[in-house]
């Protein structure tokens, strides 16, 4: 007899479990680089390799072991121009795939989980040294030259808060390069809708995190998008396995699905909160030359970030919403409605 909740907790990191063995030979080569201290700058993606297909396009595809070992050389190509030789950076749920760094640029790895729940997490796999959120402070108390996120926002109830507050760990000038897997190639989430950038806004004035039951319901709907993945697992397992998890003290999954503009807009409300910066590169699927699955955002802490006209959609609704409960307004029951 399955254990449903154990089953889908365990599901629900089941694509980063497939990355860990899809990327075996990523991870042998970071391994191998360690020797230096530094990790080599791998070669171009070969042309070789076959684009993912969306996942709308048709079933599931099986995404091939070199398809995803590209993934660490794209983030590396991406990042490598704005990353100089001396700088030192975060990088923020590496856990057991740290990225690949340029030679010279070294960088330290935080994490929400402590030793004992990444080694769960990832597996077993060997992990990088890894200390925890509180520690950025301490270590980076004039804010750090960069900071990398790769698949970790998608991992938090409230993306642009979290986002902003990591903004903060960075210089002026400095750069922070923040991945989020597109849906359309991410199975389990390509079955599930997209939400409105005025949807994360309001998650972000309503301080939303993992406790309330907005979230707990982003959960339960979020796991019908990945019930295919557990075809075993009976209809009313399945449903007693989700309700018994998302009543769980750590709610962990992907709270929204992501496409481009979802990504563009995000960060764009994360920097118009935050005062300052602007996105300088962009890459996705169905960019030139493509990512493997991943949306890449790359912005410099510089500039006057532009308005954004949803952050003020949003607060028309929350002003709309407030006004109809004027301070020491009785609420008439129900009943006399
Ligand atoms: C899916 S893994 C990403 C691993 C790796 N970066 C990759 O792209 O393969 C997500 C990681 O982010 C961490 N994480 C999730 N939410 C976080 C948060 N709010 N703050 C810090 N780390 C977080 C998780 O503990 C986990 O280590």
């Amino acid at each position: 007899m399955v254990d449903a909740r154990v089953a889908i907790l365990a599901a629900v990191r089941r694509f980063a479990v497939a990355l860990v063995f899809a990327r075996g030979a990523a991870v042998e080569r970071l391994t191998a680089s360690e020797q230096t201290g530094v990790p080599q700058v791998p070669a171009a993606p070969s042309s070789s390799v076959e684009p993912p297909v969306p996942l709308s396009q048709g079933p599931t595809p099986q995404l091939s072991r070199a398809t995803f070992a590209r993934r660490d050389e794209i983030r590396l190509n991406v990042s490598r121009p704005f990353l100089q030789p001396g700088d030192v950076g975060i990088e923020i749920g590496a856990g057991a795939f740290p990225s690949f760094m340029p030679d010279g640029v070294r960088c330290e790895n935080f994490d929400r989980l402590g030793p004992a729940e990444l080694d769960v997490y990832f597996d077993g796999l060997p992990l990088a040294p890894t200390a925890p959120m509180d520690e950025i402070p301490r270590r980076f108390p004039d804010g750090a030259d960069f900071l990398l996120a790769h698949n970790v926002l998608e991992h938090t109830p409230d993306p642009i808060g979290r986002l902003v507050g990591w903004l903060g760990h960075v210089k002026p000038g400095g750069f922070a390069i923040v991945s989020l897997p597109h849906h359309d190639y991410c199975p389990g989430d390509a079955r599930r809708p997209l939400p409105s950038i005025e949807h994360l806004i309001i998650d972000y004035a309503m301080c939303e995190h993992a406790g309330p039951l907005a979230s707990r319901e982003h959960f339960i709907a979020g796991s019908v998008g990945w019930a295919a993945d557990w075809p075993d697992v009976g209809k009313n397992e399945f449903a007693n396995g989700v309700l018994a998890a998302a009543m769980g003290s750590e709610v962990e999954h992907h709270f929204h699905v992501w496409d481009d503009a979802l990504a563009h807009d995000a960060v764009a409300a994360a920097l118009s909160l935050h005062g300052v910066g602007r996105e300088v590169a962009f890459a996705s699927p169905s960019t030139t030359p493509s990512t493997v699955g991943d949306i890449i955002v790359v912005v410099e802490l510089s500039g006057t970030p532009g308005d954004v006209p949803a952050v003020r959609a949003a607060r028309d609704v929350l002003t709309a919403a407030a006004e109809r409960l004027p301070a020491g307004a009785v609420v008439p029951p129900p009943s006399a409605r």
